[in-house]
């Protein structure tokens, strides 16, 4: 579709992934020196996204405003920042996309998927009918627990962050069924796992660009 290479890196909130992201953004670069590697965001990515992430983080609303604010967000992400750089050929990382809709918004709150998935449609739908999504999604995957102990331990929780057990074992199952009905795209992290252990796996991760 592009000739740049599209990665997202999603999990529930305490299963790790930003203790690996910046790692894999310096392993890429090395990888392949003459790509550029660009890191971003969701929701977030622009300087527009980045004032609708403080409202969708901080105050509480309406789960359908929730849910056109996230898309709006990556509307502009993806016509600011992500096509422009794979249309270079560059190399994108971004810290959560649309599966993270359908985990927390889906799956978490309860939007129904036939929703989202028409958002999905308006927003990554290309004229030629094919949709805009990551080639390589790698997914953190732990129990709702295990994610709990670990936040607990950080920084001021943000709304999501406030949700009970409940709420992330609905965001996890989401988002092991979106792992599910597209494989080839989704890589499993057992987050479970020590960090050292997790990052000897992401090294061995086969990347065809
Ligand atoms: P997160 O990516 O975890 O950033 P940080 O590590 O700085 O807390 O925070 C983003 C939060 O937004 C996270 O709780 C998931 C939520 N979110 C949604 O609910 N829907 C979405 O579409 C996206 C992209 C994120």
């Amino acid at each position: 579709m592009y000739p740049g290479y599209f990665i997202s890196f999603e999990g529930i909130d305490g299963a790790g992934k930003s203790t690996h992201i910046e790692s894999f953004q310096k392993l890429m670069q090395e990888r392949y020196p003459q790509r550029e590697v660009v890191m971003t965001r969701e929701p977030g990515g622009t300087s527009l996204g980045e004032r609708l992430r403080t409202l969708l983080l901080d105050a509480p609303m309406n789960l359908e405003t929730e849910a056109l604010l996230m898309f709006a967000a990556r509307r502009e992400h993806i016509a600011q920042v992500i096509e422009p750089a794979l249309s270079a050929g560059k190399i994108v990382i971004s810290d959560r996309f649309t599966d993270a809709s359908f985990a927390y918004q889906g799956g978490g709150r309860g939007l129904s998927l036939k929703k989202l998935n028409e958002l999905e449609h308006w927003v990554q739908g290309r004229p030629n009918g094919v949709l805009l999504q990551p080639n390589l999604t790698i997914l953190f995957d732990l129990p709702g627990e295990i994610a709990e102990a670990r936040r607990s331990k950080v920084r001021a929780p943000d709304k999501f962050e406030k949700m009970d057990l409940n709420f992330f074992e609905k965001v996890r199952q989401e988002y092991l069924r979106r792992a599910k009905e597209d494989p080839k795209r989704f890589y499993l992290v057992d987050a479970t796992k020590t960090p050292d252990l997790i990052w000897s796996d992401l090294k061995k991760l086969e990347i065809i660009i």
